[in-house]
């Protein structure tokens, strides 16, 4: 792509990348792909806001001729020194060595740990200003969003606030870097949500707290750092409302169940169905994932949003199947807790599933609220069972509130 003007003198110059396969090396993004936004704002002075991955140099060097020549820009603004955008940062010193970086103290620490480059740096925290001719820059700290350096940029005079990972998401722009231009924004709303539930959502009590802090701003734009521009800020900024307090106010949680499953020869498997089937007939929102062939990544979403959990697992070397075991634990890393479940499960010989998992919910604060387990293959009743379990389940997420 080319640089693109959101405001006059005021520039996209971000990257796609489509052709990584996971973000923080963890997260797939292969189909979906991610953009870095990098913003020009060419003035008197010249500051850059954020920086991108350290690919495509050539592209991104490109697109900032378009608008000046790289060696003249007075600031790069580091909003969130995280490699995803500050990969061009000893480039952008080679290029420019009279540059001056700017961002929080810890952001200078952070750089010379990282990056170990001397730097021009220039610290600054909230209320700060620099003035470039007729834009004026505003920091705002907002640690842990994502990282604990993490600030926020607000540019006065055309009231656009560049937050970086806050109110982004996964996906390559495709054909818009303007939500507004997208006539159907579901692909982008479900990757923001699976953003958030990937990066973000361990850190909903410190996003809730930036949200009230930025609120207070008049914002007429918001341009992160991954993902679309919102020229209808609102939007995205409720969204992030609503996700933030899925993980400080589980009451708010929607009523829906992340229905995790895994078997090893499909006697758990089996019982699946007639569970789900208790909980449809209820009219339950339900999401089935087999866990052993779904990546963490995609499950997270509805972890965070739906209230209920069901665990359909078997016994395996008289513990919890492994595969079910990692997404506990990813659950517990992504603070994923005030859940209601139930569980069920085959066992060979001899159980230990139910041993290996009853500890694992009390650290994620989740009520199992009932189990059964048989042994090897289920029997009629043990299929009745189920069904009967699911409905029970759906009336009592009916009346949880
Ligand atoms: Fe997009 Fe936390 O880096």
């Amino acid at each position: 792509m080319v640089c693109i003007e959101i405001t006059p003198n005021i520039y996209w110059n971000g990257l796609n990348d489509r052709t990584s396969d996971l973000f923080e090396g963890i997260w797939p993004i292969t189909k979906e792909g991610v953009s870095y936004n990098s913003y020009i704002i060419a003035d008197e002075k010249v500051a850059l806001i954020d920086l991108v991955k350290g690919i495509k140099t050539d592209d991104f060097l490109s697109q900032i001729e378009e608008v000046v020549d790289p060696a003249t820009v007075n600031y790069v603004i580091i909003n969130h020194m995280e490699p995803d955008h500050t990969g061009m940062i000893k480039t952008m010193q080679k290029i420019a060595p009279q540059v001056t970086f700017v961002g929080s103290e810890r952001t200078k620490q952070m750089l010379e740990k990282f990056y170990h480059l001397n730097t021009n740096f220039k610290v600054v925290k909230t209320g700060d200003t620099i003035e470039l001719g007729t834009h004026i820059l505003e920091f705002y700290d907002i640690p842990f969003v994502h990282w604990p350096e993490t600030i926020a940029t607000y540019e006065r005079t055309s009231k656009i606030l560049f937050p970086c990972d806050a109110f982004g998401g996964y996906g390559a722009l495709g054909g818009s870097i303007f939500a507004d231009e997208y006539e159907d924004l579901d692909f982008y709303k479900e990757e923001a949500l699976r953003y958030y539930s990937n990066i973000i959502a361990k850190f909903s009590r410190f996003t809730l707290k930036a949200i009230n802090l930025l609120k207070g701003l008049d914002i007429r734009i918001i341009a992160p750092s991954h993902g679309l521009i919102w020229r209808n800020p609102k939007e995205i900024i409720d969204l992030y409302e609503r996700w933030a307090r899925y993980g400080t106010e589980p009451e708010s949680a929607e009523e829906g169940v992340t229905f995790l499953y895994a078997s090893m020869y499909g006697n758990t498997e089996k019982l699946m169905g007639s569970v789900a089937q208790g909980l449809s007939q209820e009219g339950i929102p339900v999401k089935i994932f087999d866990v052993a062939r779904t990546h963490v990544s995609y499950i997270l979403p509805y972890l965070w949003k739906y209230r209920g959990v069901v665990i359909g697992t078997p016994t395996y070397e008289a513990k919890l199947f492994p595969p079910m075991a990692y997404v506990l634990d990813i659950a517990t890393s992504k603070r994923v807790i005030n859940k209601e479940v139930i569980r069920f499960g085959s066992y060979g010989w001899s159980g230990g599933a139910q041993r290996d998992l009853e500890p694992r919910l009390d650290k994620l604060k989740w009520n199992l609220l009932e189990f059964f387990e048989w042994q090897g293959g289920p029997t009629l009743e043990d299929f009745q069972k189920g069904e009967d379990l699911g409905k029970r389940f759906a009336q009592h997420l009916k009346n949880f509130n």
